[in-house]
């Protein structure tokens, strides 16, 4: 039986995950049992984060970790690979014709394929990744059939089916993996979060940490905004003020906010206040509670 409290605590320390102790827990729980795991959570959870992590503890080096980032234009070649026209008329349907993908890699060296934002792959994509996932077999027409190495594992990620933009995944493509789910981290682990991406080291660290988590938890509670701000919106926001010589000044904090936050959220309609005023309205509000003044 794997020591899952150590190997979580390794990928933690390793790759400066901060939390996510249970759901570790349960991608190792999986990985130990040989299945495929589908991370799945809001914009900005950390599925990239923890995916990339747990790709590379157990890619034994980098030439056993590969990365495909899914859109409307993936298609199976860019997964499977392809044959070269100039070098099949030169050379016919031989191994030397042909471009092996990023699927076809994995499973020959056992490694593993981070497929990210999978439920943006069309599903002539998808369906070329189904006999590979249960049954470890790729057939590749006129050259040969693959038998995945014992190593070879899929981690995914995706946002969950109902946020906007986004396609389902097919339920046959679903039923190959363990779902492991991403909630919104706790305020404290943000905090800490904040402060190692966005790089604090002044003095005041701590105070623009936690400054910059309440003003995007508050747009998330806000009945005039319809998505609040991912911890992107944070963590780019203390990272501008931690620029600025005076971050006690609520002029900078606005001006830093309306730049971090603008695009990160999206209000409801209807409103008679602008993004700009209502960005305004929770800074003030924010700084007049946490009495830095
Ligand atoms: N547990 C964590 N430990 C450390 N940093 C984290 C953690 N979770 C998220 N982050 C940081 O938050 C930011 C967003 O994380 P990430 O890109 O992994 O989210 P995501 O869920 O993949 O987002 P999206 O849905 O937009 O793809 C990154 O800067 C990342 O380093
Ligand atoms: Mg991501």
């Amino acid at each position: 039986m794997v020591d899952t409290t150590k190997v979580v605590k390794e990928i933690q320390e390793e790759y400066n995950v901060i939390g996510r102790t249970e759901e570790l827990r349960q991608i190792v729980l999986a990985h130990a049992v040989n299945k495929n795991i589908l991370l799945e959570g809001n914009v900005g959870v950390g599925k990239t984060t923890l995916a990339k992590a747990i790709a590379e503890y157990y890619g034994s080096n980098d030439s056993n970790f590969y990365r495909v980032d899914c859109s409307e234009e993936l298609l199976p070649h860019n997964l499977v690979g392809y044959f070269e026209p100039p070098l099949v008329i030169a050379k016919g349907y031989i191994e030397d014709s042909y471009r092996y993908g990023p699927l076809a890699l994995a499973m020959m060296n056992g490694g593993c394929l981070f497929i990210n934002e999978i439920n943006r792959m069309p599903e002539s994509t998808q369906n070329s990744l189904l006999t590979s996932l249960d049954e470890g077999i790729l057939e590749i027409s006129k050259l040969k059939t693959i038998k995945a190495h014992k190593d070879f594992f899929v981690v995914a990620t995706q946002n969950p089916a109902a946020h906007v933009g986004v396609t389902v995944l097919g339920e046959a493509l679903k039923d190959r993996f363990i779902w492991v789910n991403l909630p919104y981290h706790t305020s404290e682990e943000e905090i800490l979060i904040i402060k190692q991406e966005a790089n604090l080291n002044s003095e005041s660290r701590d105070k623009i940490a936690i400054i910059s988590q309440n003003i995007i938890q508050v747009t998330r509670e806000s009945t005039s905004i319809r998505r609040g701000s991912s911890i992107r919106g944070a963590i780019d926001l203390a990272t501008l003020i931690n620029q600025y010589s005076n971050s006690n000044s609520s002029k900078n904090w606005i001006e830093a906010a309306v730049m971090a936050l603008y695009n990160k959220i999206e209000l409801e309609d209807g409103l008679t206040q602008s993004k700009k005023e209502i960005i305004t309205n929770i800074v003030l509000a924010v700084l007049n509670k946490s009495d830095f003044q």
